[in-house]
């Protein structure tokens, strides 16, 4: 049975919230492997809507495991409110939800040196989600980390502690001019966290490889997308962890020869928060238009997403380094009233066309967009669950995506609830 990694293939946000929770209705375990609580999405089911920025959304489907991979940095205070929150909302977070006893702590030094980097940074800063992920991940590839794990061991945590605020403080006095940080008192938080947090804490790759032994079928959850990989994204402009479907292994210790599949979520046309290169970004109305239609603005930090027209040349860089068996293209129904709808094909910088994603930073910030204009459909999609209903205008768009992709599209997605929705092939099933 199919093991499936569901990637983002844009700048992030474009709706793989939506997909993997309606694949997740077909698998049994579902795991995130990257990234923290600079994630978000919202899912509206029957009962009520519930909030997302860890836990992978599967968890409220009865009888599914839920799992973060030691691939992520997890905030244990923002983690402890997510499940709050859950069951609040009568949804069980408890034996069906498990956390690696590898993945990193973000600690409230994280946060701290991330600001006043950011701070410092003027017009070069990345304008980041301010949850400390790029400092944890830091200290993880420094090796100065403190892990899951290492909560339940008290003696070994105070002395990681003491040892990393001992610099950390240094830094917050003689460079950042800033307060020092106090040891017992984040000893003492983050121990409770621990004791809250200590039946959940496991080794996940043991988890999920017994699952796969059953035959059970995983899905592999990643978040932010391709384009914010810190290897193949817009870098620096970047998130810090590995967002493309190789993550997926490294993040849960899980080999490449038990996965089956990666479905690439592609927006039908392209947004992105934060500072970066972003070729196709739309400026004044036409960008608002989008942005106000497609409710473009961030389920984390709430800041709205810059919006622009599709990107074909960042989709297929992200069907190749993916290596994407299917798209599911998301928001159709936003382009809607457009009476034209323009794909870039190419780029054109100082007389040169780039058909594939140039890596230099300075050339990916001035290169000019070039379009094939198609014609708009000017009809509503919204709801349309079967491919025949389609406007003729938006099947050929479809069709392009396919064509410029050298990739086929499984899923439509048109509109925000889970029955809108056109699925061609369900990558999970097979049918
Ligand atoms: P960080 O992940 O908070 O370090 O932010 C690095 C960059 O990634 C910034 O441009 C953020 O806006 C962007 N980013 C991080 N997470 C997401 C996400 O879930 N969706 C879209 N952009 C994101």
């Amino acid at each position: 049975m199919p093991n499936i990694v569901v990637v983002g293939t844009q700048w992030g946000d474009e709706g793989k919230g939506k997909i993997v929770h309606l694949l997740a209705k077909d698998a049994d375990v579902i795991v995130r492997y990257q990234g923290g609580a600079n994630a978000g999405h919202t899912v509206i089911d029957s009962r009520a809507e519930y909030t997302f920025h860890m836990i992978p959304s599967g968890i409220l489907h009865p009888g599914k495991t839920c799992i973060l991979g030691n691939g992520m940095v997890i905030d244990p205070a923002a983690l402890i409110d997510e499940i709050e929150l859950l069951e609040s909302q009568q949804i069980a977070v408890r034996e069906n939800f498990f956390i690696s006893h590898r993945a990193h702590l973000i600690l409230p030094y994280h946060r701290a040196i991330e600001r006043a980097n950011e701070k410092s940074k003027g017009p070069r800063r990345i304008g980041t989600t301010g949850r400390g992920i790029g400092p944890s991940y830091a200290d993880k590839m420094a090796r100065t980390g403190i892990r899951m794990g290492d909560l339940l061991d008290p003696d070994l945590f105070r002395a990681t502690l003491d040892q990393n605020l001992a610099e950390m403080n240094l830094f917050f006095n003689r460079v950042y001019d800033t307060e020092s940080m106090d040891l017992e008192n984040i000893f003492a938080t983050y121990c409770d966290f621990g004791r809250r947090l200590k039946s959940h804490i496991v080794d996940v790759s043991l988890v999920i490889n017994d699952a796969i032994d059953q035959s059970k079928i995983v899905l592999f959850e990643g978040a932010q997308g391709t384009h914010l990989d810190v290897d193949h994204g817009t870098y620096p402009f970047v998130t810090s962890s590995s967002s493309t479907a190789g993550g997926a292994c490294t993040g849960t210790g899980v080999g490449p020869t038990r996965i089956n599949g990666v479905v690439g979520v592609t927006k039908a046309y392209a947004t992105r928060v934060g500072s970066g290169p972003f070729p196709t970004e739309l400026n004044g109305d036409a960008s608002d238009g989008l942005k106000t239609r497609g409710r473009e603005f961030g389920a984390t930090t709430g800041r709205p997403r810059r919006c622009g027209w599709y990107d074909a040349v960042a989709v297929k860089y992200a069907v190749r380094v993916n290596g994407l068996s299917s798209l599911a293209v998301t928001k159709l129904d936003v382009l809607d009233g457009e009476s034209e709808i323009k794909v870039c094909t190419s780029y054109l910088h100082d007389g040169t066309q780039y058909t594939d994603m140039p890596f230099n930073e300075a050339i990916m910030h001035l290169c000019e967009p070039v379009y094939e204009v198609m014609e708009g459909w000017k009809t509503p999609t919204s709801g349309i669950t079967s491919y025949q209903q389609l406007p003729e205008p938006a099947k050929r768009f479809i069709a392009k995506i396919e064509e410029l992709a050298g990739c086929k599209v499984d899923i439509v997605s048109t509109g925000s609830r889970e029955d809108e929705t056109i699925i061609l092939r369900n990558p999970v099933t097979g049918r």
